[in-house]
Formats: structure tokens, C-alpha cells, sequence
């Protein structure tokens, strides 16, 4: 094994539209906006961010820590830095949530596909009410079925095409377009006649709509957002080369993935609060909208545009490209993981992986209940239990010199001993106690 050279991202670009275009996906434009809303708005945000912050960041630096000093995949890496312990079921659940996450996430990824060839043939355009046009796509599992398979079948293309050609080429395009049209929506959606109340919902605190869950919720919007606790970026973390600064790198991936979901927030809400009909029942309608908000709201804030179809079918093709960035990175941590543990072909791998997720997604697909169980466990309870094991490895376990090494590139980045002993502190002390006081608090509420 050690002797196998393995491919690195050929540019520095390319390690962080990589690592980007996995964060940012359906999780910052489909996910964030509903939890959100469920959440209460304003005060969500200021504890995801809190999460970013805290937690968010210091793990996905040991992600990529543990990842380029082992050179494996997930459970391969643990296996390597700790042989013989336990660690390796911390690999293994990431593993497991991985698959999980593609269960249902490939089942929106669809949606996404659905509503971009409505767009392009202009049916969308027809629909009057768009809340009974989501119900009527939700009520036709065989429509989903489809659109679902032909999504995972086309991320198993990019997987067996290679690293660098299938994740770094895709994601280095596409990446800042979907920024700069995100930005363009959220310029229109926030100058639209009543948007203020939605900008109102998004930023200004009011305890009235608060949940008990709400930490809960946030800390797992923040994990699965930025593709953390599970192993996908100890997987990209491999292929990084020995000159990438991991803690720029974090900070960057960070910063960009949070602001497309802020960004994603300023489309959606003031949309919401602006087109609705009826403006009294609207929060009530948003915290209980589910899965749909970004399916029925877009669609409306569209229809207020000129050459409406034109944007919408540019928007649903980048957020499924957006999508399609994330569920590769998702199926690489599962397929690596087979293709070095089990030693089988890549290919058989992938195929393997595939058939897998279709089971998956078709149960999905047919059950909401299901779906959520899904959506619910993995983001709120595989990935921070994943997160808090990864802050714990690295901060405790791991020889300390061997961080340093790789914070600093082996001495090659001047850092400041106080900006390592931060890093350090919160690893050790504020991301577990975190989790943990977020876990105990949720459960008990
Ligand atoms: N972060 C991705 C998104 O926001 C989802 C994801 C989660 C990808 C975990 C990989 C690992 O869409």
C-alpha cells in the first residue's frame, strides 16, 4: 500500500473547488433555507454561525490533517495514524453516513433535474400555483424513482473517470458562476415590494419563534453543510499535495460555504414574505413548509422576471451541478473505501456503491417518513457524533508534533505559536464540551 503513489489536485484552485464543491450543495440552497425557517430565522443563523465558527473550522482542519498524513481513505486512515485501536469504527460510521446521506440526498438531486427540464421546455412557466406542483411531484414516486437514478448514475460516471479530471475540471467552472447568479436572485429577491419582512425573519432576532431544538438543529445544518464529521474531506484531505495550507484552505471553504447559504437565505425569504398571498399565516407557513420552500418560492420569484424561463433553467442547472459536486464527493468516500479496504476494482466499486444508493433513494423516493429518518440522522446525529470523535483523535490522540507538522507544513508556514495553541484549545476543549453540551441539551428537550 504505501509504496502506491497516489494522485494529488494538480492546482491550488483545484484543492479548494474541490473541497468547496463539496460543501456547497443542496445543503446550503435547499437544506439551509428550510431549517431556517423551521428554526425561527434570525436566531438560527447566529448559532449556525457560532457553530461554523467553533466547531466548524477546527474540524475540518483535522479532517484535512488526518486525511494528508495518511494518504487512505477514511477508515484506512484511522487505521494507519492508530493501528490496532478502535479508531477505525470512527472511519467506518463515516462511512456508513456517507451512504446514508446519498439516500436521500440523490433524491433531491432529481428534484433539481425535474424542475431544470421544466424550465428548459417552458412547463414551468405554465404553473400557476407552485406549492400544488411540488405536492404533485412528491406524489409521483415513479417520477422521482427515475430522476433519482439517472442523478446517482451520472455521479458514478464522474467517479470512474478519474480525480482529477472528473471532481477538479467540474467544479472550477461552474463554482463561481453559481455565486455570481445566486448574487443576481438575491439582489432581485431582496428589492422586491414587502421584502424587508423577510429580511426582517432572516436577521432580527425574535424569540417568539424559537425552538428548544434549535442548537441541535444548527450544529447539524453547520456539519452537513460544510461536508464534515463523516470523512469526506480526510478523503479530499489524501489527494491534497504537502504545499496546501490547510488552515487557509478551511477558512476559505468555510467563508464561501456559509455565504452561499446566507446568500441563499437572502433569496429565498424576502421571495417568500413578498409573493406570498397571504401575508398574515406566511411564518406560520414557512416553519411549516418542509422540504418544498426552495421548489415553491424560487419558481414564484422567477415568474416575476423577465425571460423567467431563461433564469430559471440557468439556476436549476448550477444548483444541480452545485448537487452534483457534492454527491461525487460523497460516493468517493465510499467507493475509496471499498477500492482500498476490500481491495475491489474501482469499477465494481462504483458499481457496488450504486446499486446501493438506488435501494436507498427508491425507498426514499416512495416514503417522506423515511426520507426525513435519513435526512434527520445523519445530519443531526452520524455527523456530529463523527465530528466530535475527529476533534477528540486529533486534539488528544494524535502525536501533537505531527499537527504542527501539518498546520505548518513542516515548518514551511510561519504561523504564531498562539494562533497553534488556539487551534489547539478549541480542538481539545470548546469543540467536544460543544457537541456534547448540544447533544445532552437537544435530547433533553
Ligand atoms: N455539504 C454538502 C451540501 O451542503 C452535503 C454533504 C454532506 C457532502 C456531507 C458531503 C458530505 O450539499
Amino acid at each position: 500500500m504505501e509504496n502506491i503513489k497516489r494522485v494529488t489536485f494538480a492546482s491550488k484552485i483545484g484543492v479548494i473547488a474541490a473541497a468547496a464543491g463539496s460543501a456547497v450543495g443542496l445543503g446550503n440552497i435547499w437544506r439551509f433555507p428550510s431549517q431556517a425557517a423551521d428554526g425561527g430565522g434570525a436566531i438560527f443563523i447566529f448559532v449556525y454561525i457560532a457553530c461554523i465558527l467553533f466547531f466548524g473550522i477546527p474540524v475540518m482542519m483535522s479532517e484535512f490533517i488526518i486525511g494528508r498524513s495518511a494518504r487512505a481513505n477514511t477508515a484506512g486512515a484511522f487505521h494507519k495514524l492508530a493501528p490496532g485501536t478502535p479508531w477505525k469504527w470512527i472511519g467506518r460510521l463515516g462511512v456508513l453516513t456517507g451512504f446514508i446521506i446519498m439516500g436521500f440526498y440523490m433524491v433531491v438531486a432529481g428534484w433539481t433535474l425535474i424542475y431544470f427540464f421544466q424550465s428548459v421546455t417552458g412547463n414551468l412557466h405554465s404553473v400557476t400555483n407552485f406549492s400544488s406542483h411540488f405536492n404533485s411531484i412528491l406524489n409521483n414516486p415513479l417520477q422521482q424513482t427515475i430522476w433519482m437514478i439517472v442523478f446517482t448514475l451520472l455521479t458514478a460516471f464522474f467517479i470512474i473517470s478519474g480525480v482529477r479530471k472528473g471532481i477538479e475540471q467540474s467544479a472550477k467552472i461552474f463554482m463561481p458562476l453559481l455565486f455570481l447568479l445566486l448574487i443576481i436572485l438575491a439582489v432581485r429577491s431582496a428589492t422586491l415590494e414587502g421584502a424587508v419582512n423577510g429580511l426582517n425573519f432572516l436577521f432580527k432576532p425574535n424569540l417568539e419563534h424559537v425552538k428548544q431544538t434549535v442548537f441541535l438543529d444548527a450544529m447539524g445544518q453547520a456539519f452537513f453543510s460544510l461536508s464534515i464529521g463523516m470523512g469526506c474531506l480526510i478523503t479530499y484531505g489524501s489527494y491534497f499535495n504537502n504545499s496546501v495550507n490547510l488552515t487557509k484552505t478551511a477558512v476559505q471553504v468555510s467563508t464561501l460555504d456559509s455565504l452561499v447559504a446566507i446568500l441563499s437565505g437572502i433569496i429565498i425569504f424576502p421571495a417568500a414574505f413578498a409573493l406570498t398571498s397571504n401575508p398574515d399565516t406566511i411564518v406560520d407557513e414557512l416553519v411549516t413548509g418542509g422540504p418544498g420552500l426552495l421548489f415553491i418560492t424560487l419558481p414564484e420569484l422567477f415568474n416575476q422576471m423577465p425571460a423567467s424561463m431563461a433564469w430559471s433553467s440557468m439556476f436549476f442547472c448550477l444548483l444541480a451541478l452545485a448537487a452534483l459536486t457534492s454527491t461525487i464527493s460523497l460516493m468517493e468516500v465510499v467507493t475509496l473505501y471499498l477500492y482500498e479496504e476490500y481491495k475491489i476494482s474501482r469499477k465494481k466499486s462504483t458499481l457496488l456503491v450504486t446499486i446501493g444508493v438506488i435501494i436507498l433513494g427508491i425507498i426514499s423516493s416512495y416514503s417522506s417518513g423515511f426520507f426525513n429518518f435519513l435526512d434527520m440522522a445523519s445530519a443531526k446525529y452520524m455527523l456530529p457524533v463523527g465530528g466530535l470523535f475527529i476533534s477528540i483523535f486529533v486534539g488528544w490522540y494524535l502525536n501533537q508534533q505531527l499537527v504542527t507538522a501539518q498546520i505548518t507544513n513542516e515548518g514551511r508556514l510561519k504561523f504564531s505559536i498562539l494562533f497553534l495553541k488556539f487551534y489547539i484549545f478549541l480542538l481539545r476543549y470548546i469543540a467536544p464540551i460543544a457537541i456534547l453540551s448540544i447533544f445532552i441539551y437537544g435530547l433533553a428537550s
